[in-house]
């Protein structure tokens, strides 16, 4: 598993109004989707591309397009949602998918309640969002959902994630998967309660608002 830790004074910025108590709802909102932009432009080095003719004022010329099939961009509900706008804003053409896990606060064990993705992802690039890698248990369920339907190139794009959680994502993976994982910051670690520290909180809650 290839891990990037994306180090860029824009990007760090943005992570610590992120981090902020109190940055509100919008504002959180708008920062996820500009910081979801800075990392897709790395985390999409390796999209396939097709040489392309085409013809400028000028002269015939050939360039590249994103190839067939297009990558599939998921986002995990309820948070990976937040993310979605900064990726296709990068990535237009891309098809998006949806996978719903939850996590049981008490036991912090993951159980998928939605998805929304092809039967079969052979030969998909799958871009999986979720801003929060902290046991990684929602990233291996959701990874491994990803190689049951065949793909076997994921690159997971977090916005934080836990050294504790990343070698639990690494252990469970098989030789044959080409997974990378794309992230602004690895943090601390979880306190107690499965929260990343320092992080930024719930995300969900903070770009959702909390549910009663
Ligand atoms: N999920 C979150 O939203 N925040 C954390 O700190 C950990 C998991």
């Amino acid at each position: 598993m290839e891990i990037l830790e994306i180090n860029h004074p824009l990007v760090d910025h943005k992570l610590t109004v992120l981090r902020d108590l109190h940055t509100p709802s919008a504002t959180f909102r708008l920062l996820v989707e500009e910081l979801v932009t800075l990392l897709a432009y790395e985390a999409t080095r390796d999209v396939h591309v097709k040489k392309v003719g085409i013809t400028t004022p000028v002269t015939a010329t050939t360039g590249v397009k994103i190839a067939d099939p297009a990558p599939i961009v998921v986002p995990i509900l309820r948070a990976g949602l937040g993310m979605l706008e900064g990726m296709t804003k990068l990535v237009p053409t891309a098809e998006v998918g949806f996978l719903g896990l939850q996590r049981d606060e008490e036991t912090l064990e993951v159980s998928t309640y939605a998805n929304r993705l092809p039967d079969v992802l052979t030969d998909r690039q799958c871009f999986v969002l979720d801003p929060m890698l902290a046991t990684g248990h929602t990233i291996v369920d959701s990874v491994h959902y990803l190689l049951s339907r065949g793909a076997r190139d994921v690159t997971v794009i977090c916005i934080l994630a836990t050294p504790e959680g990343l070698k639990t994502v690494a252990e469970s993976l098989p030789d044959d998967a080409h997974v990378r994982i794309v992230v602004a910051s690895i943090d601390e670690g979880l306190n107690d309660r499965g929260y990343i520290v320092p992080g930024l909180g719930d995300a969900g809650d903070r770009l959702y608002g909390v549910i009663d």
